[in-house]
């Protein structure tokens, strides 16, 4: 059945109607500056020639009609006509319930507590199989972690795991770094510490927003990586406690770093983080780098205190996490976005041997898009 167009009377919007998806109203501003044709989009590298100012203000549809080709709308007062393919229309309507309550997670998101199973790649896999890498980054962009196996037993390994999709993020602790503990065989009552369920350096604006962690040795016992999802614990203090949910979105609190000579990391920034239109998009926790939250007023400070506790209490629920124990040559990646990650203390005899480094979503997203529109073609 094809579908019709109506315009309105001033011609500041039309009304595309088809039996798929119903009326979808797009307005002539939106069309105009969308225009498909080469002298609004570059065809080599689809960027907008235009600005906003070259597109008259008053600028509205003088003919709208459906052709073969799709939607051919000319606009006064260019005289310009231009058309779109109807499935195109539909894909970037906007003429829909745009509702979302607050808090929502993005399309393609799911949350999890401790039932999830940790997913797990191959490492030959992953760096043969275009097919698996998608899946691989797949996981990490749906779940905010996965795992890889069976990789080289060699320092700096994880920056291999980085290139398979993106950059390594440098900081001022270097490319990499070491997260080892030798543990004292002659002195059993040395244990070494647990660390509390956080994102990494909170400080840093933007926050690094992946970290790979590789395991080199773990003979220790004990030493298990958890990982917390922070959406979910988000998602539960805002079903149990929504005042104080929006607490912890409304206000920044404050993280600080200068540990080490020369450095002075700052940044101010909500625990939770939202959209303008209430997604959640960032969980900044991390009890070792929080400085003192000057930023909330006098008379919400208990409750924003009471929220905080509260969010750490769904963060240190058992329920909630999922432990698993890294052998040499296996690591994991977390979306230190959301993810947070844990370790419980260790004894006994043995070491325990991680290089750690940070790389950033963008390119992770980047390659899978890429990845899966060319086994999208294929299919
Ligand atoms: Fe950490």
């Amino acid at each position: 059945m094809p579908c019709t167009v109506t315009v309105d009377a001033n011609g500041a919007f039309l009304t595309l109607s088809d039996n798929m998806a119903g009326e979808l109203r797009f307005h002539a501003i939106w069309l105009r500056d969308n225009a498909l044709d080469p002298k609004t989009r570059a065809p080599g590298n689809g960027q907008r020639l235009i600005t906003i100012g070259d597109i008259p203000a008053d600028t509205s549809i003088s003919n709208a009609a459906v052709e073969a080709d799709g939607l051919t709308v000319t606009f006064a007062p260019e005289g310009k006509t231009v058309s779109f393919p109807i499935a195109w229309l539909e894909a970037h309507a906007y003429d829909r319930n745009q509702h979302h309550e607050l808090g929502w997670t993005a399309e393609g998101i799911e949350t999890w507590d401790a039932t999830q199973s940790a997913p797990s790649y191959d490492w030959e896999a992953v760096t043969t199989s275009s097919l698996t890498k998608r899946d691989w980054l797949g996981d990490v962009a749906r779940l905010g972690f996965a795992k890889l196996t069976n990789g080289p037993v060699e320092e700096g390994a994880l920056l291999n795991v980085a290139e398979q999709f993106g950059f390594v993020r440098e900081t001022n602790y270097g490319r990499f770094f070491e997260v080892r503990t030798e543990v004292n065989p002659t002195n059993l009552a040395y244990t070494g510490l647990g660390l509390q369920a956080h994102t990494d350096n909170p400080y840093r604006d933007p926050v690094p927003s992946l970290q790979i962690l590789y395991c080199l040795e773990n003979s220790a016992e004990g030493g298990d990586s958890i990982v917390v999802d922070g959406f979910r614990a988000a998602e539960r203090l805002r079903d149990a406690n929504p005042e104080g949910f929006a607490l912890l979105a409304g206000y920044p609190a404050r993280f600080e770093y200068k540990g080490s000579d020369g450095v002075c990391l700052q940044s101010r920034r909500p625990m939770i983080e939202l959209s303008p239109d209430g997604q959640l998009i960032g969980i900044r926790f991390n009890n070792r780098s929080s400085a003192p939250f000057v930023d909330i007023p006098f008379d919400k400070m208990a409750a924003y205190y009471a929220a905080y506790r509260q969010l750490g209490e769904f963060i240190d629920d058992p329920a909630m996490g999922v432990a698993f124990k890294l052998e040499p040559g296996e690591s994991f990646i977390v979306d230190n976005t959301r993810v947070m990650h844990a370790r419980n203390g260790y004894s006994g005899e043995g070491s325990r041997w991680l290089q750690g480094c940070y790389a950033d979503k963008d390119g992770l997203l980047s390659t899978l898009a890429v990845l899966s529109n060319l086994q999208d073609a294929a299919e």
